[in-house]
């Protein structure tokens, strides 16, 4: 099937490109919009990015695979992604990250099986002050401790419907 977009998608882009003198410098603002749409960054997204900019595929490539920001791969519903980096580790984060995997049975990187979540570990979240800390989705949750990750959990098990497994399988 044939790459598509949102209409809002597709109009942010083209708003987007004529704000910079080449349109190449829109690449990454362009990837962004479709990673925030499609939940990662397809081959079709890929080659749809560099025709769009007229750019050699390869340069695009390049682009996704250089920032840990972007993602090749499908993600749950929502994204959870918990910083490893010093402060936090120190202050716990491998066990906030183990929680969260225990309470939605999943592994890193995975999708859970009920499609609701994937956990990742991030690096730096630039809240050292406030560590451990985690990001689902947008939003950013500071200071964890097991309470906070039992409620956040609930919280997306009430906000996010799971995947029906029969339909998961079809
Ligand atoms: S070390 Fe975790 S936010 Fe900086």
């Amino acid at each position: 099937m044939a790459f598509e977009l949102s209409p809002e998608t597709l109009s942010y882009i083209e708003k987007v490109i004529p704000r910079y003198p080449q349109k190449r410098s829109a690449i990454m603002m362009i990837l962004h919009a479709i990673q925030k749409e499609k939940g990662y960054l397809s081959l079709e997204a890929q080659k749809w990015v560099a025709e769009k900019l007229e750019l050699p595929p390869i340069q695009v490539r390049e682009v996704v695979t250089f920032y840990p920001f972007y993602r090749e791969h499908p993600i749950g519903k929502r994204h959870i992604r918990v910083c490893r980096t010093l402060s936090c580790a120190l202050n716990g984060s491998y066990k906030i990250c183990d929680q969260f995997k225990k309470e939605f049975d999943t592994e890193l990187d995975d999708i859970s099986p009920d499609g609701r979540v994937t956990v990742e570990f991030a690096e730096c979240l630039a809240s050292c002050g406030t560590a451990p800390v985690a990001m689902v989705d947008d939003k950013l949750y500071e200071n964890l401790n097991e309470e906070q990750v039992e409620a956040i959990c609930e919280q997306i098990k009430k906000e996010t419907p799971a995947i029906d497994p029969a339909q998961a399988e079809s």
